[in-house]
């Protein structure tokens, strides 16, 4: 019954779990802080790009903290500060999307 193959499944599946008990008790001693606010969801292009260049930095709780009643200008001179300022790597041809959905979602463009 003891076969080579057997005994090397067996070896196999001592050895799997010498390596992987370490890794498993210390996922446990891990504690990952709780979840960042999230950019609220939309159709609109400048959404992905927003995930892509906002939030990298800071969680949306930025975005949300912000007057509801801020008009375009107020967004597009955010996103541009954000660019000039704490050098966010953005490229110029995606920032009037990143507006549109900012004024659309957060701003007084809001349905
Ligand atoms: C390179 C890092 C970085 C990136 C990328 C970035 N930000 Fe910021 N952002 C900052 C810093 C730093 C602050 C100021 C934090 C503070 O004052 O505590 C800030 C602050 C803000 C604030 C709070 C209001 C204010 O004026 O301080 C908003 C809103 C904001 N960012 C929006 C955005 C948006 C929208 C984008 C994407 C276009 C973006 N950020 C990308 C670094 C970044």
């Amino acid at each position: 019954m003891n076969t080579p193959i057997r005994r090397s499944l067996i070896a196999a599946a001592l050895l799997a779990s010498a390596v992987l008990t370490p890794l498993v008790a210390t996922s446990k001693s891990i504690t990952l802080p709780p979840d960042g606010v999230q950019l609220k969801p939309s159709s609109l292009p400048g959404y992905a790009l927003a995930q892509a260049n906002c939030v990298a930095c800071h969680s949306a709780e930025y975005m949300l903290y912000q007057p509801p009643t801020a008009p375009r200008p107020y967004w597009d001179a955010m996103v541009k500060r954000m660019k000039a300022v704490f050098k966010a790597p953005l490229i110029d041809a995606d920032m009037p999307a990143i507006v549109e959905y900012l004024a659309k979602t957060y701003g007084n463009e809001q349905p």
